[in-house]
């Protein structure tokens, strides 16, 4: 595995866009290291159900390679459809559904059609960092508010943004990325019911502002936390993203979703690129959906695991101080909160062979969670490296 951050200077003879000059491509470190907790993947492979069903159906759709795929993928947003009917009690038909290489290409396509110059999109920040590359990519402003000091949205401030900087975009991510933060349905409420007396910059005056809610973790979710999917048969600008890269265990095939109102989906079908989801990405995600429930069989575990750890990180101290935990509803944590030198946090577990995530507001750290032996190695590795500053 490379460094994806590594970026040769591209030479001033190329005509690169004025605004990318100095930019290097986004990723986190793909290091080899034998323990990787710091790209929130699922740390199970696929069942061997679900490899028998790939090889099968790619088989099949290997024969047709000479065509182009349905580039409607028809079959894939039933199942989609029947999948989010099952696992969030929402009522939606395929045409309420679209697939897409990763929900970074979903919320990508999300900005290409509702963003563009003199728009804004409005996130919460600490957030996920690629949001303001589709914003950049898209000639979209990109513009936060502050999170309270515990993660969770400030409505007042929230609402107060939405009617001044008359946005296009409103993107929330639920359970929030790197904080594992949710949003409540009466939070959502609030957030769609002001952006639909609100009108767009940039837009035609009857537009109201899209909300992207991007609920790539929401399966870590604990019972009695829901998706916001529901409301889409009440809210009709409202766009929920999906992925099967976490909970399903299938970042490596690249497969994401969004659930809205169909007009939605068919703004969104007028920028795709053709054919953008290939025949071999469509026969895999079907492999997957097929076996769900097997594919998601080390959802309740990975989610024990989480409050485990987080029960543990919060008896580690450092400096004499107790760690701080962020609230998570997701397959990851967010801790420390009282790093003066998270860097060094971060090295001494590298040393190690554990990676992890320098990321968020200073003086935190953010761990996903893996296999049992993984996450065994992280608390030994944790628990000597705050030994070591204690020492100090
Ligand atoms: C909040 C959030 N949204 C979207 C993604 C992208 O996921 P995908 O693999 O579906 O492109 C990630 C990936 O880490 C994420 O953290």
């Amino acid at each position: 595995m490379s460094d994806g951050n590594v970026a040769d200077a591209i030479p001033a003879s190329l005509p690169l866009r004025n605004d990318l000059v100095g930019e290097v491509p986004y990723g986190a470190p793909q290091l080899n290291v034998p323990v990787c907790l710091n790209v929130n993947e699922n740390p199970y492979s696929p069942a061997p159900e679900v490899i028998d069903a790939i090889v099968e159906r790619v088989r099949v759709a290997a024969k047709g390679l000479n065509r182009y795929p349905d580039r409607e993928h028809m079959e894939l947003r039933g199942k989609l459809a029947d999948y989010l009917r099952a696992e969030s009690h929402a009522e939606l038909t395929p045409e309420q559904l679209w697939a897409a290489n990763g929900s970074n290409e979903i919320m990508l396509q999300l900005f290409q059609a509702f963003g563009g110059p003199g728009r804004t999109a409005l996130g919460f920040a600490p957030t996920y960092s690629m949001y303001p590359e589709y914003a950049r990519d898209t000639f979209t402003t990109w513009d936060t508010v502050a999170r309270n000091d515990d993660f969770s949205l400030n409505m007042e401030t929230a609402l107060a943004a939405i009617h001044t900087v008359k946005p296009a975009i409103v993107l929330i991510t639920s359970p929030n990325n790197p904080t594992g933060t949710p949003l409540s349905h009466d939070e959502a409420r609030q957030i769609l019911d002001a952006c639909a007396e609100v009108s767009v910059e940039g837009a035609d005056p009857s537009a109201h502002p899209v909300v992207v809610i991007d609920e790539a973790y929401v399966e870590f979710r604990n019972p009695g936390v829901d998706s916001v999917a529901p409301l889409i048969a009440q809210y009709d600008h409202l766009a929920v993203s999906r992925t099967l890269s976490k909970a399903f265990a299938y970042a490596g095939a690249r497969v994401g979703y969004l659930a809205a109102n169909k007009a939605i989906i068919d703004s969104v079908r007028i920028v795709r690129m053709p054919y953008h989801l290939s025949a071999l990405t469509q026969a895999a995600a079907l492999a997957a959906l097929e076996h769900a429930d097997v594919q998601l069989a080390q959802v309740s575990h990975l989610r024990d695991v989480r409050n485990d750890t987080a029960t543990w990180l919060a008896t580690q101290t450092y400096k004499g101080q107790a760690l701080k935990v962020a609230e998570s509803q997701s397959n990851f944590l967010l801790f420390g909160g009282i790093f003066d030198d998270r860097e060094a946090i971060f090295k001494g577990l590298l040393d190690r062979g554990i990676l992890i995530r320098v990321v968020g507001p200073d003086g935190w750290l953010r761990v996903c969670m893996g296999t049992d032996e993984e996450m065994a190695a992280f608390r030994t590795g944790l628990g000597e490296v705050l030994r070591e500053v204690e020492s100090r």
